[in-house]
C-alpha cells in the first residue's frame, strides 16, 4: 500500500518580527496534528520551523492533492493564526492568501511539496526547508544532486544511477512544463533552470519513473500579484539506492550559493544551512537560511527526525555565507545586492518611483 509524504507550510506570523517562530504556534500545530493522527487522518507527523515558517510534515494513505489533508493543514494554519492574532506576532496569518478554504491549498499562499511512494525495504528521507528566499532556490542544489558527477560520485560509480534521471521543470509564469533527461539533455537543462526567478525544478524521477525528489514551486508575488513576504520554499528527496546518498544530497550545501530574498525579499544573499534551532534569520532578516531534517521510513511512521545540519562539517560554509553577506552588505542599495527593477516590480518600490514620475523631463 503506498505511503504519501506531504509537507505543507505557511507563514502564519513571526516572533520577534520576521525571525522566527513562537513556540506557542508549534505547540498548537502538534495538538491539532496529534488529533488528526488519533482519528487516523495521517499515519504520523512531524511539526517544525524555518525561521517565521510554521512546518508541517505528514504522511497518510490518501495521495498528493488530497482535499481532506489539504484542509487539514489549513485549518492547522488560521488556528495558529488565531493565537498569533493574540500575541498580536508580526504578519499573522501573512501566507493566508484566500478568505476561506476551496478543494486544495494551492494557489492559496502555503507552499506544498508531496510525493506518493511505494516504501522501499529502507527508506531514507531528507526535507529541506529555507526562510528567506524564493522557490527557484533548490535548482542549483537538485541539479548538482541529480546530474552533477563532481557532487555525486553515484552517478559514476553505481549501476542503479548511471543512466541518470529526469527534470520536471514548470515555467511558473507561462504555466508550462517540460521534462529533460540527464545527462543526455543536460545542457538543455541548465538553458531554462539557470534562470530561477521563472523556471523552477518541480520534481527528479528515475528513467523508470520512480520519483526521488520534489519542491514547492508556489511564488507567492505571482498569487498575490504583489509582494506579501517571500516563498520559502520546501523539497523533499529519497535518498540511497537508486537515489543519491544522504551524504550526496547534502554536499550541494556546502557552497555558499546566492539566491533571492532576504531584506524585504528584495536582495540578493547566500543560504546558510544551519540547524532547526540556528534557522533564526535576523542580521538585515537573514541571511536565507535552510535546514535539512531526515528520517527513515517505517511503514509510514516518521523515525526522527535528525539535524542533518547541525554539524561542525557545515562551519566552513557557514563562515563563508558570512563573508559574503559583509561583501554583499556594503553594496547597499545598489544592484547586484538589490534585485534587478524587473523583480523589485513585486515590491513597494514602484509606488516609490510612481511619486516621482512627473519630475521627469525629456533630455535637452
Ligand atoms: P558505511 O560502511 O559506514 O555503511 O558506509 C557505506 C557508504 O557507502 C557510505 O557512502
Ligand atoms: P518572510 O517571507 O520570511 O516573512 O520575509 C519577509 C520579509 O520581508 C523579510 O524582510
Ligand atoms: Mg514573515
Ligand atoms: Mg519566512
Ligand atoms: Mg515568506
Amino acid at each position: 500500500q503506498p505511503i504519501t509524504l506531504s509537507v505543507i507550510k505557511a507563514d502564519v506570523g513571526g516572533y520577534v518580527g520576521h525571525s522566527a517562530m513562537h513556540p506557542a504556534l508549534l505547540e498548537e500545530a502538534r495538538r491539532l496534528m496529534e488529533e488528526a493522527k488519533h482519528k487516523n487522518q495521517i499515519v504520523d507527523y512531524h511539526v517544525t520551523s524555518c525561521g517565521d515558517d510554521l512546518q508541517l510534515i505528514m504522511t497518510h494513505r490518501h495521495g498528493v492533492d488530497h482535499t481532506d489533508i489539504h484542509h487539514m493543514a489549513w485549518d492547522v494554519f488560521t488556528a495558529c493564526t488565531q493565537v498569533a492574532r493574540k500575541l498580536k506576532l508580526y504578519g499573522a496569518g501573512q501566507d493566508l492568501l484566500a478568505d476561506a478554504f476551496s478543494g486544495n491549498v494551492r494557489g492559496m499562499g502555503p507552499g506544498v511539496a508531496e510525493m506518493e511512494i511505494n516504501e522501499r525495504q529502507s527508506e531514507p528521507i531528507l526535507i529541506f526547508m529555507a526562510d528567506k528566499t524564493s522557490a527557484g532556490a533548490w535548482n542549483l542544489p537538485l541539479f548538482k544532486m541529480f546530474a552533477d558527477p563532481f557532487n555525486t560520485a553515484g552517478l559514476i560509480i553505481s549501476p542503479t544511477m548511471h543512466a541518470g534521471f529526469q527534470f520536471e521543470v514548470h515555467d511558473v509564469k507561462g504555466h508550462k512544463r517540460i521534462f529533460f533527461r540527464t545527462p543526455e539533455e543536460m545542457y538543455d537543462l541548465l538553458v531554462f533552470i539557470g534562470a530561477t526567478g521563472r523556471y523552477i525544478i518541480k520534481a527528479v524521477f528515475t528513467h523508470d519513473g520512480e520519483i526521488g525528489a520534489v519542491s514547492s514551486t508556489q511564488r507567492l508575488a505571482l498569487i498575490a500579484g504583489k509582494y506579501v513576504g517571500k516563498d520559502d520554499p520546501v523539497c523533499v528527496v529519497r535518498t540511497q539506492g537508486a537515489f543519491p546518498a544522504v551524504g550526496e544530497v547534502l554536499e550541494p550545501f556546502t557552497m555558499p550559493h546566492i539566491v533571492e530574498g532576504w531584506m524585504r525579499g528584495s536582495h540578493y544573499g547566500p543560504l546558510m544551512p544551519t540547524s532547526v534551532q540556528q534557522a533564526t534569520p535576523s542580521r538585515f532578516d537573514g541571511p536565507p537560511r535552510v535546514i535539512g531534517l531526515g528520517f527513515q521510513l517505517a511503514d509510514g511512521q516518521l523515525i526522527g527526525p535528525r539535524d542533518m545540519f547541525d554539524d561542525p562539517c557545515y562551519d566552513e560554509v557557514r563562515r563563508q555565507v558570512n563573508i559574503l553577506a559583509d561583501q554583499l552588505r556594503r553594496h547597499g542599495p545598489f544592484e547586484p545586492h538589490r534585485l534587478p527593477m524587473d523583480e523589485m516590480e513585486y515590491t513597494t518600490l514602484p509606488q516609490v518611483m510612481e511619486k516621482l514620475r512627473d519630475r521627469w523631463s525629456e533630455l535637452p
